[in-house]
């Protein structure tokens, strides 16, 4: 439920509070609750008094194979400790700040990826109880992270700034004191953390501590030089963090250790991760700790370490003395399940609590849960539910391990609905699509991989830069925000127009795309798109049918926003656009006429619904039929996979669908989890038991794109769908599909609204169906099931289900329903 703010304006560091009361059913107020309050950051360029500082770039030879952090400092005396004091902070890089020596937070990965030459994040930290009367010191490291780092091939800069400005504040609001980074800070590059670099991990030699160097009693003062310092950047705004910080936010103990012919040691923690390697375990004084990992071993029990292709991927640590080293990574993380070390103290004893993997991700609520009575199923949804933590990681990215982690506006797309029922993703994903559109091309092209750095080479693919359209489509449909519609409204109209510019009678082409990327089995045909990895769709099609879906998203954008004009245009390309389809790609049998018949080619019209009815009927008879040539086994790659289960379904074609879904041969997603997959893998063969490693040149084992699947599971399996008609829920859409074919005896999700919680489950019963539903209040459920009313039985709960063709329909207000749905015949 989203309540407009209309109170007076907001200004920086302004406190609103709010509270809540409510009215039932019954017209009964209840009691307000507790008051909330929210208190506003830096919004203005003028509240800056900091300028940003760094080291002396003479010192610093900076180069793209990682850097060295840098240490700043500054001490300055309070008489007394101030009513209350408050940080803000941002870096370009990733910063580690403290006051007196206590980190101010445990955010990692501070200031996250944006277009930092457009927008860089600040986050505001109380610091009050961290300061003490008498010298008090501001020490913070920073290192390259994205914005200096290999990640972005230094295109954003070559070295980290640090920028920082602390208020003490009187109770009444006034600003007593300020304090900021500026000239008067100093800095070192000798410290412990030697290099950092998101690709090749962290380097940290305990022996170049500088003792206490972030509190008042610091040994080794007069290392530090002078900072130099920079004005702020006109054209760059400063703005509050919109959403949550990455953070550790689960430990995982390694599960077992076994040791390899060398001698290093090689823990397991069970589950592939985006994370750090915490270490506990004995040292040698002088004597190099490596920390190398994997996200799969080889047969003889080594790391398989070709999947990170050029990223070095490892840390180590040089301990000052013999005894326990108790460290943790900083400014780096790792895809990894398996940690190697060597180098450790061999005279002792290995043992479990050595290794813990620590999981970082955008610290979201968790929003839905789903469960079946099969394993093989919920394994598939657990490795979903892992590959958006370890992909949701500031940026949505494609892999967190290899030389790319990168936000691939394609895989972002195909996973948007999923990932929105997992954790909440809004605000995430919002701030995605802003940087999105700072990165648009004049033209209205969308750049395949945002923040795009210096990505420049891949241009506007069909398929990835529709995330302009899709992505905040999907956000509007699943939460209700009308906010974002109206805010990125003109890119996705601009986004459009760049297909509508190009397009002749209704079509459009763009040849230069990834394509269904990634097709595990050929037909023979000449590739498309951008290399022999983009399978045999006809770039044609996949285009124009993005183009059409694009056409049907502006027009109901348009509807949502009240712009009839507008719809009117949309409504009038999009009957164009389908029609040209129709007419041009398919014979007037259905038949895929315009290149090779791959599944995809009939999938995504089939899924946009840009064909007429009783044509689409023709059309999905068609693809029944390839798939039946191709041995009822998908063979899509990452667009045709996002949507083939769904449209089977959609189209009558059930048992494909659950033949494809259910199925243990490859490619297929059971097939992964049969080679013991915790997480989605990019490739159906990324590994088998049998033949080993797919391509090492991409064979990423945390790749979410085809874990699209889980809209399906929650939407049909389960039965919990968002409406158009009430976005975000205010209707719920309740549609299990209750069928013999479907190989479980029960399944069930639940889902965080903005309204409460929606449940959906069923159970197989001999002769039928158990149903129970949950409605949140303040909204209503629209129950559908494929029996006539007359074979349902209402066990609790009051509902009234009538005839609706072969389907029975109720309308339920809030509270929990029980039914049960006799089986045809039972
Ligand atoms: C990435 C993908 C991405 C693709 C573009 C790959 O290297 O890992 O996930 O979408 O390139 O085709």
């Amino acid at each position: 439920m989203y309540v407009d703010y209309k109170g007076p304006e907001l200004e920086s560091r302004k406190r609103i509070g709010w509270k809540v009361r409510y009215w039932d059913q019954f017209d009964e107020i209840s009691d307000w609750s507790k008051m909330s309050t929210i208190e506003m950051g830096l919004i203005n360029p003028d509240d800056w008094k900091a300028s940003w500082i760094h080291a002396d770039t003479e010192n610093f030879k900076s180069n793209n194979h990682g850097n060295p952090a840098v240490y700043l400092r500054k001490s300055f005396n309070i008489e007394n400790v101030p009513d209350s004091a408050r940080l803000y902070l941002t870096a370009k890089g990733l910063v580690d700040f403290r006051i007196n020596g206590q980190k101010v937070s445990s955010d990692a990965f501070i200031p996250g990826w944006t277009n930092y030459n457009q927008r860089i994040d600040v986050y505001t930290y109380e610091v009050t109880s961290l300061l003490k009367p008498g010298e008090n010191i501001l020490a913070a490291s920073i290192a390259d992270g994205w914005y200096a780092g290999t990640i972005s091939g230094q295109h954003y800069g070559k070295y980290p700034e640090l920028l920082a400005q602390l208020e003490f504040l009187t109770n009444e609001g006034k600003i007593e004191r300020t304090i900021v980074t500026d000239k008067s800070w100093s800095y070192t590059l000798n410290g412990p953390i030697t290099m950092a670099d998101i690709y090749h991990g962290e380097d940290y030699d305990a022996r170049k501590e500088i003792i206490n160097w972030d509190t008042s009693s610091a040994s080794g003062k007069d290392q530090f030089s002078p900072v130099a310092e920079k004005a702020l950047d006109d054209d760059v705004q400063l703005l509050p963090k919109p959403f949550r910080s990455v953070r550790a936010i689960e430990s995982l103990p390694s599960k077992s250790v076994h040791r390899t012919k060398d001698g290093s040691l090689i823990f397991d923690i069970g589950q592939n991760i985006a994370g750090w390697i915490h270490i506990n375990l004995p040292g040698k004084s002088g004597q190099q700790i490596q920390i190398r990992m994997a996200e799969m071993l080889e047969k003889d029990g080594t790391l398989y370490r070709d999947s990170y292709r050029t990223a070095r991927s490892m840390a180590t640590y040089i301990p000052k003395r013999d005894g326990l080293v108790d460290y943790n990574q900083t400014f780096t993380f790792f895809g990894f399940r398996y940690v190697e070390i060597s180098g450790y103290d061999q005279s002792k004893e290995p043992n479990l609590d050595w290794v813990t993997g620590n999981v970082l991700h955008t610290d979201f609520p968790r929003t839905g849960t789903f469960t079946s009575s099969n394993n093989k199923l919920n394994q598939l949804y657990q490795n979903i539910v892992w590959g958006q933590k370890g992909n949701f990681l500031d940026i949505p990215t494609d892999c967190p391990q290899r030389d790319e982690r990168w936000g691939w506006t394609g895989d972002a797309q195909v996973f948007t609905p999923t990932a929105l029922f997992n954790f909440d993703s809004h605000a995430f994903l919002v701030s995605y699509l802003d940087t999105m559109r700072s990165e648009m091309g004049k033209d209205g092209s969308v750049p395949s991989v945002v923040p795009k750095a210096h990505l420049d080479i891949f241009g506007n693919s069909a398929g990835w830069g529709d995330a302009a359209f899709i992505i905040p489509w999907e956000l509007y449909l699943r939460t209700g925000d009308l906010e974002v519609l109206k805010n990125f409204y003109s890119m996705m109209v601009r986004h459009f127009d760049y297909y509508d510019r190009k397009a002749k009678g209704g079509l459009v082409d763009e040849p230069k795309s990834f394509a269904d990327w990634l097709q595990p089995k050929r037909y023979g045909s000449d590739t498309v798109g951008w290399d022999e990895r983009s399978g045999e769709t006809s770039t044609y099609l996949i285009a124009s049918s993005y183009y059409g879906l694009g056409a049907m998203i502006l027009e109901k954008s348009a509807m949502a926003l009240g712009k009839q004009d507008d719809a009117a245009r949309f409504s009038i390309a999009f009957t164009k656009t389908s029609s040209a389809i129709q007419n041009t790609f398919f014979d007037s049998n259905g038949k895929f006429i315009a290149g090779t018949e791959t599944q995809t080619a009939y999938l995504l019209p089939l899924a946009f619904e840009l064909l007429d009815s009783e044509f689409s009927k023709k059309v999905a008879a068609r693809l029944s039929e390839r798939i039946r040539q191709d041995g009822n086994q998908l063979n899509t790659g990452f667009l045709g996979t996002s949507v083939l289960i769904s449209t089977l379904e959609k189209y009558d074609l059930l048992d494909q669908a659950i033949a494809i879904l259910f199925s243990n041969e490859y490619p297929s997603w059971f097939y992964s989890i049969d080679q013991d997959a915790t997480t989605i893998w990019e490739r159906w063969n990324s590994y088998s038991k049998e033949s080993g490693f797919g391509d090492a040149s991409m064979n990423s084992f945390n790749h979410y794109a085809y874990g699209a699947v889980g809209k399906f599971l929650f939407e049909r399996l389960a039965g919990i769908t968002p409406t158009e008609r009430d976005p975000g829920y205010k209707q719920v859409l309740i549609k299990p599909v209750l069928n013999d074919l479907v190989p479980l005896h029960s399944a069930g999700a639940t889902l965080e609204t903005r309204y409460g919680t929606v449940e959906n489950s069923w159970k197989r019963m001999h002769n039928g169906w158990e149903v129970t539903s949950t409605i949140p209040p303040n909204s209503t459920g629209k129950i559908i099931i494929s029996a006539l009313p007359s074979d349902i039985s209402l066990l609790s709960g009051d509902l009234d289900f009538t005839k609706n063709s072969e389907q029975s329909e109720a309308i339920a207000g809030p509270g929990t329903f029980r039914f049960f749905v006799k089986q045809k015949g039972g």
